[in-house]
Order: C-alpha cells, then sequence, then structure tokens
C-alpha cells in the first residue's frame, strides 16, 4: 500500500450502495486513506437525500475502518477540491461499456485542468455491476425489494424515506 496517499471517490452517493462500498474496500488495499467525496450543486441538486442524510449513512457504514474513509461533500470543481486535500488519484468505477463515454469524458476534462492528478479506474465486482444509485431508487419507489444491494442502514433510510413522500402525496 503506497504509504500517506489519498485517494479521491466522488459521485453523488444517492445513496450509496453495495456496489460502491465494495470499490471502497478494494481501494483501500492499495491507499491508505479513501475520501469519499459527495458532489453538491445547489442549483441542480434533484438528490432524494439531503447531502447530510447521504454523509451520515457513508459514515456509518465505514464507521469500523480507523479513520481510512472519510466522508465529505464539495461544491465547484472536483479537481480544485482533491488538490485542497492533497490527493493525488480520483477513483471512478466502471460497470459497463456504457459508463465509459461519460467517464473518458471527465477523466480526460480533469487532466487537461490539473495533469498531475491522475484518474483510477476500478471494475465493479461482479456480483455489484448492475446495482446503481439510480435503479435502487426506482426498484424502492415501486415497490420492490433491494436488500442485498444496499446496506441495512440504507434500506431502512429508503424505506422511510418513500413511506413519507407517499403519505404527503
Ligand atoms: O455519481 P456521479 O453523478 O456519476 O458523479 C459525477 C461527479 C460528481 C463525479 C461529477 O459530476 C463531478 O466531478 N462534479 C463536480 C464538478 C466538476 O468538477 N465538474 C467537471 C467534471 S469533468
Amino acid at each position: 500500500m503506497a504509504r500517506d496517499s489519498v485517494a479521491i471517490y466522488p459521485g453523488s452517493f444517492d445513496p450509496i450502495t453495495n456496489g460502491h462500498i465494495d470499490l471502497v474496500k478494494r481501494t483501500l488495499r492499495v491507499f491508505e486513506t479513501v475520501i469519499i467525496a459527495i458532489a453538491t450543486n445547489p442549483e441542480k441538486d434533484r438528490s432524494l437525500f439531503t447531502v447530510d442524510e447521504r454523509l451520515e449513512m457513508v459514515r456509518e457504514v465505514f464507521r469500523g475502518t480507523k479513520g481510512r474513509v472519510e466522508a465529505d461533500s464539495f461544491q465547484g470543481l472536483l479537481v480544485d477540491y482533491a488538490e485542497s486535500k492533497a490527493a493525488t488519484v480520483i477513483i471512478r468505477g466502471l460497470r459497463a461499456v456504457s459508463d465509459f463515454e461519460y467517464e473518458f469524458q471527465m477523466a480526460m476534462m480533469n487532466h487537461r485542468l490539473k495533469p498531475k492528478l491522475e484518474t483510477f479506474f476500478m471494475m465493479t465486482g461482479e456480483s455489484e455491476f448492475y446495482i446503481s444509485s439510480r435503479l435502487v431508487k426506482e426498484v424502492v419507489s415501486l415497490g420492490g425489494d433491494v436488500s442485498g444491494l444496499v446496506p441495512a442502514n440504507v434500506l431502512e433510510k429508503l424505506a422511510t424515506k418513500f413511506q413519507r413522500q407517499k403519505k404527503n402525496v
């Protein structure tokens, strides 16, 4: 493992899934610290969970990792945030070929903005490759069961959130 190395794992994490968790665990084999960085954009935000709710869920999941996994949020450019954290690497997961074009564009743009910052792609685990936060939310909103796809704390928060939304309709 590279000592004192910091990797940033950015995303929406709305909510964190078992696919994200698998990726973080595998990243910890290579990097000392992983910062899960939730991107926020108040003007465009259509997230189900607030940033604070998402941070809390992530922190609960990684409570036992002796501080090697941090959760944070940021506004503005990812490359600026990464620099402020002295991170040398951005981690992104690749599930299928369909992810590639978007990820490639982002990696190239980030590289142009900060050439010293590298993007490392990790293949999502074989049992998680079809999981996405978007699909998880859709399935739960329609009454489907997503246990095994998200951690227990997230499963609970999803149930509460959609029950509340139903009552408000
Ligand atoms: O989970 P997502 O939605 O795929 O994550 C996308 C994210 C947050 C990594 C990307 O939108 C991002 O980096 N946003 C921060 C703003 C920024 O730096 N934009 C330029 C990216 S090239």
